[in-house]
């Protein structure tokens, strides 16, 4: 891992412990949201999950993946924080066709049997995409599928950035002024797609997530790709290398 990566890690571990530590009871999802409730598409986009090998990347307390799992996919839920992979497996301990995995994602997309299904809710944003995004096409099987929503403008209406590097981000202790920054990817759509297709990845959509309130400029994007049936040989030579928009 990158030092900005496990920062963020050591932020999120941070996140877990407070939250460890709060006496309230967080809801199981009364419906799927991408990030936001109430707004963007819901689970649909993922389409029928039952008897897939579905992998939650950065799944945080586990309510996706567990979602998921009832829904009969057999779900592996990989985040790197140890304190909230504690309270994953406080929350669903002993759950039928749900995996519960303490590590960085990309070592464990090294090392598991290949997916059908990738997705992150706001998870992969916080990983370099040139570390993550190739180990994640290698992980998926023939024609398996990635889908993740990532921060495209911030709760101060700052937009996404049009070169790839991390800038930093604030995660505010929920119930207490506490404020940590820490680095995460907040990427143009446009690169995005380069970087997805650069890993080998065919490109399927983007679709907008957008604050139902007018006062709150928030916004994420969904975005949805898939591993190639077969690698074309032709691909080969229209190879333009990760990185081409390093700055
Ligand atoms: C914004 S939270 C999302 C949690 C969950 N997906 C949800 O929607 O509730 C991001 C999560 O990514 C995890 N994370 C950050 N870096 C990671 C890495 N390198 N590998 C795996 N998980 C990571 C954090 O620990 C955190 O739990």
């Amino acid at each position: 891992m990158l030092d900005i990566e496990k920062h963020a890690a050591e932020i999120w571990t941070l996140y877990g412990r407070h939250q460890l530590g709060r006496t309230f009871d967080l809801p199981e999802l009364d419906s799927w949201a991408w990030d936001i409730p109430q707004a963007g598409p819901g689970i649909d986009v993922l389409g029928d999950v039952a008897g897939l090998r579905v992998l939650d990347l950065g799944a945080g307390v586990g309510r996706h993946a567990a979602h998921l799992a009832a829904l009969g996919a057999h779900v592996s839920a990989v985040d790197a924080s140890p304190t909230q992979h504690q309270r994953a497996l406080a929350r669903y301990p002993d759950t039928p066709n749900l995996h519960l995995v303490c590590a960085d994602a990309v070592d464990h997309l090294r090392e598991a049997a290949p997916y059908d299904l990738i997705y992150s809710v706001s998870g992969l944003p916080f990983l370099d995409p040139h570390r993550v995004l190739p180990a994640l096409a290698n992980a998926l099987k023939p024609g398996g599928r990635l889908v993740f929503s990532a921060l495209h403008t911030n709760s101060h209406g700052v937009g996404p950035s049009d070169c790839v590097a991390a800038r930093p981000e604030v995660l505010r202790l929920p119930g207490t002024d506490t404020e940590h920054s820490m680095h995460m990817w907040v990427l143009a759509p446009a690169l995005w797609e380069d970087l997805l297709v650069e890993s080998g990845l065919t490109f399927e959509s983007v679709t907008a997530i957008d604050s139902p309130r007018s006062d709150r400029p928030l916004s994420y994007r969904l975005y949805a790709a898939r591993r190639p049936e077969r690698v074309h040989s032709a691909r080969c030579s229209t190879w333009r290398g990760v990185g081409a928009h390093g700055c």
